[in-house]
């Protein structure tokens, strides 16, 4: 059969018809238990719900065709699927973490994993050897890597991430939720594990919390992590899985309007009248932007949707209140947490991330939506003048 475009793999869920029905969409199955054969078997594969759900192989099926991986598992949240590949390794094994992450799993490695046992190096993950002398030979089990990286959006290389990690004889995990498989599949540079919060792009609307991991093969690693899902019950609702299979069908023309658009946004203000208030504008699309060549290398199509502003001081005022005050003025961008959906939304990220951050304060982060960029490009700018003369 003729090997389709991702494209057409998401939009067409794989080709789905359903046997019996020849529906082209899948049902939600809410059943939480399976009948038993007369002969006390369970021929059909199903036992209780807790360890799988019908409802859950066609958005499984289809990420992983989309991430060219082994085998993929939805779990309950990003979070649930993230530590649950820390969870697999064993007390006193050591990992390398970056020290710009998604600040809840940083919370998290810092408090529940060491007192798992588990020994924590975090590192400047764009920085190759940096990376390479955190290795403890025997003793690394795995490096973790977030490319783009909340909420900087620092680049990670994968490819040389996976080198150097694997000389180590370590795994190399990516929380690639940010870059999407639209623009980066981080299995084929060499990465053992992805891992997605699918309640941002790869849902795409805001109403559902999931997270997936797609190994690249099977590991004594990998089946831990399936019995870890299985015995806690990480596991995502039917429905949600059948609006997150929904989701990911309009997966690529919502990141590829979203990179569009932000490419716009961050060279509109980076360049125009508006840039002498603007500190800085970090977008892995900008060619002046740190990380820009790797990401080129790495990212296919499109920088992201993610992007984050810092403001100037005012004669009055510090850039930590014109952030807020901009964030406070906006009327199309939406004052909320989260990243990924149609929607574009405007945060003040220090604030959320508190203690230890690596957002400086006068940073506002941008989820870039998609709706029309000139309106987005105008609603902040009027946000900016207003934040600049009333503060
Ligand atoms: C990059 C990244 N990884 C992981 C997570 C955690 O996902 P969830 O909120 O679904 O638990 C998030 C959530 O914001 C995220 O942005």
């Amino acid at each position: 059969m003729k090997k389709h475009k991702p494209e057409s793999i998401a939009a067409q869920a794989l080709g789905f018809i359903d046997d019996k029905t020849k529906e082209i969409v899948g049902q939600i199955h809410t059943s939480t238990t399976y009948i038993r054969d007369a002969d006390n078997q369970y021929r059909n594969g199903r036992v209780y719900a807790r360890d799988n759900n019908p409802t859950f192989e066609q958005p499984e099926s289809v990420l992983n065709a989309l991430e060219g991986g082994h085998q993929t598992l939805l779990f309950a949240s990003g979070m649930a699927a993230a530590t649950a590949v820390f969870q697999a390794l064993n007390p006193g094994d050591h990992v390398i973490v970056p020290k710009v992450m998604y600040w809840a799993l940083r919370n998290w490695l810092k408090t529940f994993a060491t007192r798992w046992g588990l020994h924590i190096t975090f590192v400047d993950a764009t920085d190759l050897a940096q990376l390479r002398a955190a290795i403890k030979p025997g003793k690394t089990k795995l490096v973790w890597i977030e490319s783009p990286a909340n909420p900087i959006w620092s680049i990670t290389d994968i490819a040389a991430t996976c080198e150097i990690a694997h000389a180590a004889g370590a795994l190399v995990a990516v929380d690639s939720t940010v870059a999407t498989p639209v623009l980066t599949r981080p299995i084929e540079q060499g990465a053992d594990i992805v891992m997605h919060a699918a309640t941002k792009y790869l849902n795409g609307h805001s109403d559902v919390v999931a997270g997936t991991l797609t190994c690249a093969r099977d590991s004594e690693t990998w089946q831990r992590i399936r019995s870890i899902r299985a015995q806690i019950g990480g596991i995502a609702g039917p429905f949600e899985a059948w609006l997150l299979m929904r989701g990911m069908r309009t997966l690529f023309p919502r990141v590829r309007v979203a990179c569009v658009s932000a490419q716009k946004i961050a060279e509109h203000f980076s360049t125009s009248s508006m840039s002498a208030q603007i500190a800085e504008v970090l977008y892995p699309g900008l060619p002046t932007f740190k990380g820009h060549t790797i990401a080129a290398k790495q990212m296919q199509g499109g920088f992201g949707g993610m992007m984050s502003i810092r403001f100037q001081p005012s004669a009055t005022n510090s850039g930590e209140a014109i952030a807020i005050a901009v964030a406070a003025k906006t009327a199309l961008w939406k004052r909320a947490t989260s990243l990924g959906g149609v929607e574009s939304l405007i945060e003040h990220r220090a604030s959320v991330e508190g203690e230890g951050t690596p957002a400086p304060p006068d940073l506002l982060r941008l989820s870039v939506g998609i709706e029309d960029a000139q309106d987005l490009i105008d609603d902040l700018t009027q946000a900016l003048v207003f934040a600049h003369h009333q503060t």
